[in-house]
């Protein structure tokens, strides 16, 4: 759930010189990636940044709990997905499957699939610490292992979908995987976002970049090979790409920031929270009946 970025005045440096590939590094840009060099930053970046990653946020996340994004919205509170109970669900980029672990305890049957094998391992962890195992997958969401309609529920809280060169093939996947009548929905960061530098202090509340800028961000290293790649879509985007994979929209949820939590996460915090929206929730819905 985080732009782990290399800072954002490195950022700020760089973004006037973003014509293209940048020669030495390391550094950050924004420049178009292929799906490969996007999937390998993405396998590289995750596998080192698990350890990190589940130390700084694991708490806030809770061993079985499933927590949409910073804000704290929490699906025992929000039932974005519906009743669980008896369903197949699939979590998507599930990072140590907290989510996983939490939906099994309210009886779903559930599978968590992720691309990176050091996020996978804190899964295993947790499950051993937990006694609540479910079947763990590594595989890339803009290529599921899995035979057409086999789920009732996808869903991912930031997990997958910013990390993909192509979120509309993920989108046309999950459509496949679902059963008709299925329910699809997914946290991301904000489309507005992007327009700011990722400060949680009033550095970050000024406008800085074109919110129509769809090249993505990266951090490359001396070779100027991608060693973290994240994309922004525009809410028109993200709508385009779930009604062109079928789906039809539900909801948008812009979780407001609770009065009373204090908590930065990355460039989320209570400052910034207060006056616009850090997260969208996407709740989207397979047909019931194939057109
Ligand atoms: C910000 S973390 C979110 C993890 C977890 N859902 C949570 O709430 O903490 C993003 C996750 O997406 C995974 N991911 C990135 N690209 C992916 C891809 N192409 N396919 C599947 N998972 C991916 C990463 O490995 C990482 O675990």
């Amino acid at each position: 759930m985080e732009i782990e970025s290399a800072g954002d005045d490195a950022f700020d440096d760089d973004f006037d010189e973003m014509e293209g590939y940048a020669d030495t590094g390391p550094g950050v840009t924004r420049r178009v990636v292929t799906a490969a060099e996007n999937r390998h930053a993405s396998r590289g970046w995750w596998d080192a940044d698990a350890d990190n990653y589940q130390a700084e946020h694991g708490g806030f996340l809770g061993e079985a709990d499933f927590v949409w994004c910073p804000e704290g919205l929490r699906e025992a509170d929000a039932k974005l997905l519906g009743d669980v109970a008896g369903r197949r669900v699939l979590e998507l980029g599930c990072g140590a499957a907290a989510s996983a672990r939490w939906l099994a305890g309210q009886g779903a049957h559930v599978v968590a699939m992720d691309l990176s094998a050091g996020m996978l391992r804190h899964a295993r962890d947790a499950a051993k610490a937990t006694g609540i195992e479910v079947p763990l997958v590594q595989a890339d969401a803009a290529a599921l292992p899995f035979a057409g309609a086999a789920f009732d529920i996808v869903c991912t809280a930031f997990g997958a979908v910013p990390f993909v060169e192509d979120s509309a093939l993920v989108m046309r996947e999950v459509h496949r995987v679902l059963k008709p009548g299925g329910r699809w929905v997914f946290s991301v960061t904000h489309p507005m976002r992007w327009i700011f530098l990722d400060d949680p202090t009033e550095g970050g509340l000024h406008a800085v970049h074109s919110y129509f800028d769809r090249r993505p961000y990266v951090e490359y290293d001396e070779t100027g090979a991608a060693t973290y790649v994240e994309h922004h879509r525009t809410m028109g985007d993200r709508l385009r790409e779930l009604v062109g994979a079928g789906f039809t929209l539900v909801d948008l949820i812009e979780p407001e920031w609770p009065e009373g939590h204090e908590q930065i996460w990355g460039q989320w915090s209570p400052l910034r929270g207060r006056l616009f929206p850090g997260t969208a929730v996407f709740v989207s819905e397979k047909a019931a009946v194939l057109r």
